[in-house]
């Protein structure tokens, strides 16, 4: 007797909505995904019991004619896609047709639709895989209502390994919320046994609708200006140096339009904000990328969540550096008129904030802003890292386990200049901070931050000014490179030379360095940095600039009392003395009064 034969049809049904169906995030996000593609501007979604006992899904989209009630819950059933060659560049979500019939062989399933044009709705009900004929319903405007109820009551083993209503709960919202943030421009309305849990009206910005959705300040996110070329287009939404998280909860990715997984991207854009961010905490951000379709594929697996991109590599380099350049453009610290007394605080005006400036322009940063709502911004301290933090009394953060440490600036910067200008050295702490004595404050300032300020700004000025000042060096040093290091310089000559670096080939594997920008303490760290960049010419020069200088001070350098008042002097002259160029504060500042109440003196 053989062994091989084929399946029947309900084993293959079973299977194949096995792949699609997990779990009811899994039916949300194929409901939703649908009514999106069918163009809905308002999309409600009501759950029962964590969707186990009923996903239900309302829109008011083009919905679905009668002719087309037929084919529906019929495997490769579908609209959107006619022949092979619409594979190679897929617009909307949905392509496979296979989402409804999958839906319908492993749960009971009551579709009601009235298309756009049309007088009539029609439903039609299928309960695993058997589908009753269509009947005339009622509807009061175009759209589509399907409720899903006794999810996988045909396929109880699956049914046992879901969790509990609110974990599966849980994974429902993590479908939604991507998707709200990928269409502000559209109304979420989510409840759940009753009760609403996410209500979304049309948001006026992207930004607005990540913070509504994501209980975030909008100022403390970064809206750079969306980029748009030939390659490829990117829209970011990146959140500043308050937005903190114990873990990688808030943190999206949307390529074409779809929400994706990628760990080495999400790798990079980790990397890049290591920059401001002290270690165990990570930021939020939202990145949608576009690329030509020919460059994605999504049909790797039928829940499309992983993609496979071409030049991936290519592309993490590029994300870094433009999430790079716009956290130095948007974090950077701003003075604010003396006009506006007292209670300054150190936070992040969003674009189009209480300041007025216009929505997309890349400005939102660290700031001395006005102190309207009696937010107090405090660094508290937890093991080694400092963090800022805003909070809304003082007092609420005066308890031993919250160790608070330093409240911040609460002033304007002109008098706090003033006031450092004339600070007195007390001493250096862990050879990493300096500590100045000025009034009834103590300032402790981070030696490292505050020298990367000093050499970007004096660098960058000399670059601009196209007249680096160059250190000749008697006998030059010579470095082992890479292959790809050496390409790099193959590639990158004139950059370098406009940045002062005098660089030669020194045999096949070795480059000599003849001469350095002279401001520069550790130039063969800094041109190892710049090398490892590929390409140059593509780089945005302060985003290389700043580079330099952090790979140039990077060694724990000693300082006597000299020079630590030489360099608070020098930071002083800077532009912008109070962050580092990536936006990390330069220093805190400690009242007498602050001790005090940690001595219980008050
Ligand atoms: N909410 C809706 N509004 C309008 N049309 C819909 C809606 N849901 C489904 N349809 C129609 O039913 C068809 C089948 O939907 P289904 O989700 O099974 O397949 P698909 O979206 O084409 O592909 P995929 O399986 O990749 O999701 C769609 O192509 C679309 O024409
Ligand atoms: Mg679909």
């Amino acid at each position: 007797m053989s062994k091989v034969h084929v399946l029947p049809a309900d084993v293959i049904s079973k299977i194949a909505a096995g792949e699609v169906v997990e779990r009811p995030a899994s039916v949300v996000k194929e409901l939703l995904e649908n009514s999106l593609d069918a163009g809905a501007k308002r999309i409600e979604l009501h759950l029962k019991e964590g969707g186990k006992s009923l996903v239900h899904i309302k829109d008011d989209g083009s919905g679905i004619a009668r002719d087309d009630l037929d084919a529906l819950f019929t495997r490769h059933a579908t609209s959107k896609v006619a022949a092979a060659s619409d594979l190679e560049a897929i617009l909307s979500l949905g392509f496979r047709g296979e989402a409804l019939y999958s839906v319908g062989s492993v749960a009971e399933v009551a579709l009601r639709s009235r298309a756009q044009g049309s007088a009539e709705a029609w439903e039609i009900a299928v309960k695993g895989g058997e589908k009753a004929r269509p009947v005339p319903a009622t509807m009061p405007s175009h759209g589509t209502d399907i409720r899903v109820g006794e999810i996988f009551f045909n396929t109880p083993a699956r049914k046992k390994f879901l969790k509990s209503d609110a974990a599966e709960f849980e994974q429902i919202l993590n479908v939604v919320i991507p998707y709200a943030l990928l269409y502000p421009e559209r109304a979420f309305l989510v409840t759940h046994n009753g009760r609403t849990v996410l209500d979304l009206g049309v948001a006026a910005s992207p930004a607005g609708r990540a913070a509504e959705a994501l209980g975030l300040e909008s100022r403390h996110i970064i809206a750079p200006k969306p980029i748009e070329d030939s390659v490829c287009q990117l829209r970011m939404l990146l959140g500043d140096i308050n937005i903190q998280r114990p873990r990688r909860d808030l943190q999206y990715l949307f390529i074409n339009g779809r929400p994706v997984q990628s760990r080495n991207l999400s790798f990079h854009l980790n990397e890049v904000y290591k920059l401001i961010f002290p270690p165990a905490v990570h930021p939020f951000f939202a990145v949608m990328l576009t690329v030509p379709a020919g460059d994605v594929d999504v049909n790797v697996h039928p829940t499309k969540r992983e993609v496979r991109l071409r030049d991936e590599s290519r592309l993490a380099g590029f994300l870094r550096r433009v999430v790079e350049q716009a956290l130095m453009s948007g974090t950077s610290a701003r003075e604010v008129t003396a006009d506006r007394p007292e209670a300054f605080s150190l936070t992040s005006a969003a674009p189009g904030a209480a300041d007025g400036r216009a929505e997309g322009v890349p400005a939102a940063k660290l700031v001395f802003a006005p102190n309207q709502r009696s937010v107090v911004p405090v660094f508290i301290a937890s093991d080694e890292s400092v963090r800022p933090a805003v909070v809304n009394d003082l007092t609420t953060l005066a308890t031993p386990s919250e160790q608070l440490t330093a409240p911040f600036i609460t002033e304007t910067s002109v008098t706090l200049k003033d006031r450092l200008a004339t600070a007195r050295l007390v001493g250096t702490f862990v050879r990493k901070y300096h500590l100045f004595e000025s009034g009834e404050s103590l300032f402790v300032v981070d030696q490292h931050a505050a020298q990367e300020r000093i050499l970007f700004e004096k660098f960058r000025r000399q670059i601009h000014a196209g007249k680096v000042e160059v250190q000749h060096l008697l006998t030059p040093l010579v470095m082992n490179v890479t292959p790809q290091e050496m390409l790099s310089w193959e590639n990158s000559g004139e950059r370098l030379s406009s940045f002062g670096f005098e660089v030669e080939q020194f045999g096949p594997a070795a480059l000599a360095l003849r001469a350095h920008p002279a401001v520069m303490p550790n130039p063969q760290q800094a041109l190892r940095v710049l090398l490892a960049e590929g390409e140059l010419t593509r780089i945005d020069v302060d985003v290389l600039a700043s580079r330099a200088c952090r790979a140039s001070v990077m060694a724990g350098d000693k300082m006597d009392a000299a020079q630590a008042a030489h360099q608070l002097q020098a930071l002083l002259a800077c532009d912008d003395p109070y962050t580092c160029p990536h936006g990390r504060p330069v220093f805190i500042e400690l009242k007498s009064s602050f001790l005090d109440r940690q001595f219980l003196r008050t």
